[in-house]
Parts: structure tokens; C-alpha cells; sequence
């Protein structure tokens, strides 16, 4: 094998004329009066072309090529005639006339073509072949996206002052929202290591160690259901910083992410707005609203309706609470109602996923209400703002939690359903002053909605084990882009009187909370900085920036939503010695998937 001269995809008119050694994967095929071979790898494709007069050797080597076989190509660049030019293709203006055609090594038969306009493989497919798929143009763009991303953060943050310290992956098991992931010790028997579910206590540490402003492109890992955003381990941009303030790290935080939108995919995201959890809550009724589109939720404040289900909601405590679909009064009703044979329409369907009972819908034409809505009383009816005649109301009922998440979702959903999301749009904004705590009702307790070293906002630290808890917020924040929780954070508490008073405040005794986080709760007491931070979830930048809506494009060897790796066979069974060294005990219960 002979060194490449260039790469595939930077061949450009200018090179005509210049002899080239080319190596890459054979990605397109044509054997008629001239044999044309595309050549491809990372940077790009060009075309082969063998005349049907070339030497019988080259004609040779040609006809036993086959797609995806790796091959060096050597040659001599040649203008195309302007009739066989293609602006479609960045080498579109040349041709590469070779004078050797070397197989490097060949496949077998291919489980699906790379690339291919016509069939897409299953991911399923995609994922134990991934060696194949990442050769397919989506996982090369977004690779580059993601390593670009990185780039541009550690070089952001090393402007700023940041060290980037790894912290450690063997860790000790703090309790921290999901499952931990255990490692279990051979030279400790029975005892475990966790592998971090984020690097919270470290980089806390890091802060009251002097370091000052601490980032890390880190590896999380948690035992949780997996959805499409969300995967068993994930990468952090995870950050601390002393002597802060929460209007200090949204201003380093707004400045590296329009650095990233602007140099990775040319995009100025301008300003980010802020948003309370209330306001969230009340005019999208979930905090990670996306903001790319209206149709904000109202409150059908109507006690006294004599219409059952709201008014049954209502004295039972809860809320009723509903949007405007403009236009949507040629919204089919099947897709609200429950039938026979084909079971819940999709509308309805979904709102029950969040736990509504129903879906209650009025549609407005020529001025006359029909459907559900119709039966409510034209007083209440008619104070809904902005409904015009050939709109839809939709409306839920029940329980304030439920109610809220499930109509906020739906309003997401129904916005995809009739194309009200701009393309190409981002609309980032930050939610703060969440609630603390939140009261466990299994439990009879109060837990903490971030982690307990959250600070609680200065005026609120009196209201700790007072019958105010609830009304307690913090100082912590989280910024969203298109309805992605793309990061978060929070002001650490640095005073040790406050954490302790927060754990007494959360049940837990000084003996539980030292058992639990002792040696940060040490640490503590050793003159803390004030200090803050906040983490941002990597993948899902780069799902963003890569228009993805799914997270296993922007990971190499992602998992499925089974945990798996499909290529890898992970997790897998092992020997039993390895087990016995561990002093682990296989348990599974024989009839265990
Ligand atoms: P949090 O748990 O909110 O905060 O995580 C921060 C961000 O990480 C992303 N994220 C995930 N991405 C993919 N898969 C997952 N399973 C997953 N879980 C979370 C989200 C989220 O906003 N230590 C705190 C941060 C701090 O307080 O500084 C923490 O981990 O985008």
C-alpha cells in the first residue's frame, strides 16, 4: 500500500493534471461503455472512471470490485467533459483516470447498502452492524458534530479559566435520583463500587479544594427507563465554579452555547429568555416548554359549571385546563373518542399515557359549538380568548399534576401532528426558581426535587421544616431548547448549619446524611466557597445540532432502549469463577428474560 496523496472528498479542478494515490471504500458501481467507481470515505466522494479501451489489467481489476470492498487507487486527475459534470458533488468537476486498481481487502455480502436513497435498514440492524452504519453519511455528520462541539466547549471554557479534572469512575454509591450501576470489589468482598451517576459531589469538592472553576467532559451512567433522549450512560459538559452567582453562570453558560451554535452550525441564537417554574408551569404546564411554536395552555376556571366532568374536577380539588387549535375543527373526532374495535383514537390514547382519564373537545363552526365542549355553559364558554370560528378546544380534566403534564405534552404533540414547529428553528430558554421539595405521598416525607445540596433561595431558608416546605424554592436552574431539558444546575448550599438543617428538614438524621454523603458534608466545614454549577447533557446538544430526535445517532456505540449494545452483546453472562472471585452469587431466577 502506497501513502494517500488526498482524500477522496478534496479533489477540486484545480488538481487536474496531478498524479494521486486515493484510498477509500468502493460506494457506487457502473459497468456500461465506461466503468465508473465511486470512491468514498470520510471526506467525501470521486468518481473512477476506466474507458473500455484501458489496459486489460485495469479492466480486470475493475470488474472485480464490489461495493464496499476498501481499494488504493492510483492515477492521474482529469476535467470532466461539462456534460458529465456534477454539481451535486464537490469533486463533481473531475475524474480520477487511474493507472492501478488495488483490492485492500473485500466483503461479505452486505446486511444492508450504505447510504441507500430507497431501503432504510431497521435500527436494529443498524446498531449490530454499527461498524457499517458508520460509514453512512448521518453518523459521519454527526461524529463530526459532536467532536466539533467538543472542541469548541473545552476551548470556551479554557478561555474562561476552566481546568478539566476527571474525576473518578470507580466511585462510592451516593444516592443521587436513579439506579446506580455496581461494580462489585474482589479485594473487598461484599463491598461495591457505583459508577457515577454524575460528578456532582466530586466537583463540589474540586471547589472547596481552591480549583476554583472545574469543567468535564464526563461519562454518567444510570439505571433508569430509557427513552428517546435518554441513554444508560450518558456525556455531561458538567462545570463548578466558586464565588458565583446564578445570573454569573447563565452568562458563561448563554456565551459557550451561541459559541457552539454559531462555529459548529453557523446559527445565532441571540438572546435566551428566562422563565420561572410557575410561568412554565401556567402557560405550558411542564418546565421543558418549547418555545418554537404558541398555543399556550388557559385555565377553564368555571366553578359552578354544571357540565360533570369539570365540575367534578373542580370540587374534587383539581383543574381543568385546555388550548386553542387553530383551524382544527377538520380534526376527524375518532382521533378523541374510544371505539369498539379499534380501541382509543390517537389524541386520546396519548393524554392517557399521562394518566387523563379523557380528552373533552368543542369545535366551533358557524358559530354554533359542537362535540363534549358544547354541553358547557355559553357564560364559561364564551369567556375562552382567541377562539375563532373553525377552531378546536381541547380541554383535560382531573388531578393539577396530571392534568398539567398530560395537556403540555399534548400540545407538543399536536403541534407536531399539524406542522406548527418551524425547521431549522432553536428556541432556547432558561426556567428557574424551582420548588425545593416536593412531599412523597407514598413516603410522608419531604424529598428534594434537585439534590439536597441545592441552596434554597436566601429568603426561604427560614421556612426549612416549617409547614412552608412546600412553598421553599431554590436556587437552581434549568435551560431547555425545543422542548429538551438540554441542561441544568444550582447554587450549592456552603454552609454546613443550612445542609444540616436542609437533611433535618428531609427526615434524615446527622448519623443517615454522613452514612450517606459523609465526606462532602466533612468537606464542608473546612471553609467552603460559595459555589455553583451546572451540568449540560452533551448528546442532546448534539441532537440539536445535528437534527436528530433520536440519541442513539449522536453515539458511537449507543444502547438500545433494552440497555444493550446489539453489536457488542452486552450485557452478557460470565464464567462462574469470575462471579465466585467477586463473592457474587448468580440468583436469576430461572423464569427472569
Ligand atoms: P441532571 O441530572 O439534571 O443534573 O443532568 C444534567 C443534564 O444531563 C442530561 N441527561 C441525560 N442525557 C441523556 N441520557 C440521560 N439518561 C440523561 N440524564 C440527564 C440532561 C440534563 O439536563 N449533577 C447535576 C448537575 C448540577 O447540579 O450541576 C446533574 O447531573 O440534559
Amino acid at each position: 500500500m502506497q501513502s494517500r496523496t488526498h482524500t477522496c472528498g478534496e479533489l477540486r479542478a484545480e488538481h487536474a493534471g496531478q498524479t494521486v494515490t486515493l484510498h477509500g471504500w468502493v460506494s457506487g458501481l457502473r459497468d456500461k461503455k465506461t466503468i465508473f467507481v465511486v470512491l468514498r470515505d470520510r471526506y467525501g466522494t470521486v468518481q473512477v472512471t476506466i474507458d473500455h479501451n484501458a489496459d486489460q489489467a485495469l479492466l480486470d481489476a475493475a470488474r472485480q470490485l464490489a461495493l464496499e470492498y476498501t481499494v488504493e487507487v492510483q492515477g492521474t486527475v482529469a476535467l470532466r467533459e461539462d456534460f458529465a459534470r456534477n454539481a451535486k458533488m464537490e469533486t463533481g468537476d473531475i475524474e480520477i483516470i487511474p493507472t492501478s486498481i488495488e483490492v485492500l481487502s473485500t466483503t461479505k455480502p452486505l446486511p444492508f447498502k450504505i447510504d441507500s436513497p430507497t431501503e432504510r435498514p431497521t435500527e436494529e440492524v443498524r446498531l449490530k452492524y454499527r461498524y457499517l452504519d458508520l460509514r453512512q453519511s448521518q453518523l459521519q455528520k454527526t461524529m463530526r458534530i459532536r467532536h466539533k462541539t467538543a472542541l469548541v466547549v473545552r476551548n470556551y471554557l479554557d478561555e474562561k479559566g476552566f481546568y478539566e479534572i476527571e474525576t473518578p469512575i470507580l466511585n462510592r454509591s451516593t444516592p443521587e435520583g436513579a439506579r446506580d450501576y455496581l461494580v462489585p470489589s474482589r479485594v473487598h468482598p461484599g463491598e461495591w463500587y457505583a459508577l457515577p451517576q454524575s460528578p456532582q459531589i466530586f466537583k463540589q469538592i474540586l471547589m472547596i479544594g481552591g480549583m476554583d472553576r472545574y469543567f468535564q467532559l464526563c461519562r454518567c451512567f444510570r439505571d433508569e427507563d430509557l427513552r428517546a433522549d435518554r441513554q444508560p450512560e450518558f456525556t455531561q459538559i458538567d462545570i463548578e465554579m466558586s464565588f458565583v452567582t446564578q445570573d454569573m453562570i447563565i452568562e458563561l453558560s448563554n456565551g459557550m452555547i451561541r459559541k457552539v451554535w454559531k462555529d459548529v452550525i453557523g446559527v445565532d441564537v441571540g438572546d435566551i429568555p428566562s422563565i420561572t417554574y410557575a410561568e412554565a408551569i401556567e402557560r405550558f404546564g411542564v418546565d421543558n416548554p418549547d418555545l418554537r411554536f404558541g398555543m399556550e395552555l388557559f385555565t377553564a376556571d368555571w366553578t359552578g359549571t354544571e357540565f360533570g366532568v369539570i365540575g367534578n374536577a373542580l370540587s374534587a380539588g383539581g383543574v381543568a385546563r385546555g388550548f386553542v387549535v387553530k383551524g382544527g375543527a377538520e380534526v376527524s373526532n375518532s382521533l378523541f373518542k374510544t371505539h369498539k374495535k379499534k380501541g382509543d383514537g390517537a389524541w386520546l390514547a396519548f393524554v392517557k399515557k399521562y394518566r387523563l382519564g379523557g380528552l373533552l373537545y368543542g369545535k366551533l363552526e358557524n358559530g354554533e359549538w359542537s362535540g363534549p365542549l358544547s354541553k358547557v355553559e355559553p357564560e364559561y364558554l364564551n369567556t375562552l380568548e382567541g377562539v375563532e370560528d373553525g377552531d378546536l378546544v381541547l380541554v383535560g380534566a382531573g388531578p393539577v399534576a396530571h392534568v398539567n403534564t398530560a395537556m403540555g405534552r399534548l400540545r407538543a404533540f399536536v403541534a407536531r401532528e399539524r406542522n406548527l414547529i418551524p425547521e431549522n428553528a432553536f428556541a432556547f430558554v432558561w426556567v428557574t426558581d424551582f420548588p425545593a421539595f416536593e412531599h412523597d405521598e407514598d413516603n410522608d416525607r419531604w424529598v428534594s426535587v434537585h439534590h439536597p445540596f441545592t441552596k434554597p433561595i436566601d429568603a426561604h431558608i427560614p421556612w426549612l421544616g416549617t409547614d412552608k416546605m412546600g412553598d421553599i424554592l431554590s436556587d437552581a436552574y434549568d435551560i431547555v431548547c425545543n422542548g429538551y431539558e438540554i441542561g441544568g444546575g444550582s447554587i450549592r448550599i456552603h454552609n454546613a448549619e443550612v445542609q444540616s438543617k436542609v437533611f433535618e428538614a428531609l427526615g434524615l438524621s446527622e448519623a443517615e446524611a454522613k452514612n450517606k454523603f459523609g465526606f462532602l458534608i466533612d468537606a464542608l466545614q473546612y471553609g467552603a466557597p460559595p459555589h455553583g454549577g451546572l451540568a449540560m447533557g452533551f448528546d442532546r446538544w448534539t441532537m440539536l445540532l445535528s437534527g436528530t430526535e433520536n440519541i442513539r445517532d449522536v453515539i458511537a456505540f449507543p444502547k438500545t432502549t433494552k440497555a444493550q449494545d446489539l453489536m457488542a452483546e452486552a450485557p452478557n453472562t460470565v464464567a462462574e469463577e469470575q462471579l465466585a472471585e467477586l463473592f457474587v452469587a448468580n440468583t436469576v431466577p430461572a423464569d427472569a428474560e
